[in-house]
């Protein structure tokens, strides 16, 4: 008997959020340090360590320790990823014990419940010898989503395992080439998002204002499709101008907020080629661009001196 254990990590969308939702495409940007690593281990093992727990499952993470069966509702895609992938695996009867090691925070746009249910269900996995492949782990994933979001488009579940952008388009997924290297900073508010609020909020918009709206979203849209150009030509100056530009498009789809407002306006003030809020909007982080490593610390250095609450430096491309 072995130790399983896997990692995944945040996501963070490039350009595409709410229009994504009424069929523009959008880029996905994996945030490599922000990283999950979940580790489990047979029951048996520690049982000792866990009073109690023999006759099922057990977590240890920040937001339940415990038996697995009295987790609270915030954890059940946790739960899911665990008797999910031990069904997959045809071993139900086999108690384990999961420790979930996070260092992405929830309700911030930055995937956490895909990257929790990413590194569990490869870890449960991993106990048992088995590696899952791409589609199964995705199909996992995609199961503890619905447990925690209703309706996922499955863009979370593909961000937090890929290791470079992805565009997402009518729920398919094509990796995309880089021409240069491109070093971001992720800023978090430390005021949780409400995504699903302010996704009715701009259908309730497009309801009222059908024309206005939809241009917003096609321009959105264009704009992911020139940012996808800029990745792949290299053109550093031009992908942070496409970032100004949808973050003033969001803002008139009325999902900024001031804590967003302000932290993008610090990063641009620290001179980032591109800045702009990232995810559901009203809370939630930003995400800017910088010229290279220097700059990007002495962006976070402005984004934490803006009151920001973390910082994560990300960059794609390393190998051209
Ligand atoms: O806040 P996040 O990262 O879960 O992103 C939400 C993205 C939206 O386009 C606003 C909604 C969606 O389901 O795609």
């Amino acid at each position: 008997r072995r130790t399983g254990r896997a990692s995944s990590h945040g996501k963070t969308i490039l350009i595409g959020e709410h229009a994504v939702v009424h069929g523009a495409p959008a880029l996905v940007l994996p945030v490599i340090d922000a990283e999950v690593v979940a580790t489990v281990t047979p029951l048996e093992d520690v049982a000792d360590a866990a009073p109690g727990s023999a006759a099922g499952h057990h977590l240890e993470s920040t937001v339940h320790t415990g038996p697995l069966d009295l987790a609270p509702a915030a954890v059940m895609p946790t739960v899911t990823a665990v008797t999910a992938t031990l069904r997959h695996l045809g071993v139900t009867d086999r108690p384990v014990h999961v420790r979930v090691d996070s260092q992405v925070p929830t309700a911030r746009g930055m995937g956490s419940s895909a990257a929790v249910a990413a590194a569990v269900t490869a870890a449960v996995a991993d106990v048992f010898g088995v590696v899952l492949d791409a589609e199964t782990h995705h199909e996992l994933i995609q199961e503890c989503e619905r447990v925690a979001h209703g309706s996922p488009s499955g863009l979370d579940a593909r961000g937090v395992v890929a290791d470079a952008p992805v565009w997402f388009e009518d729920g398919r997924i094509e990796p995309v080439a880089l021409g240069a290297r491109f070093v971001f900073v992720v800023a978090d508010t430390g005021v949780p998002g409400h995504t699903r609020e302010a996704v009715a909020s701009v259908r309730e918009r497009l309801d009222h204002d059908p024309e206005t709206v939809r241009a917003v979203i096609d321009r959105i849209g264009a704009l992911a499709r020139h940012a996808r150009g800029t990745l792949e030509g290299g053109d550093v100056q031009a992908l942070g101008a496409s970032m100004d530009a949808a973050h003033d498009l969001l803002t008139s789809l009325g999902v900024s907020s001031p804590d967003l407002d302000g932290l993008v306006a610090a990063a641009r003030g620290a001179g980032a080629l591109g800045a702009k809020l990232t995810g559901g909007g009203r809370g939630g982080c930003v995400l800017t661009l910088a010229e290279d490593d220097d700059h990007a610390d002495r962006i976070a250095a402005a984004l934490r001196g803006a009151g920001a609450a973390a910082t994560w430096t990300t960059s794609i491309g390393d190998r051209v």
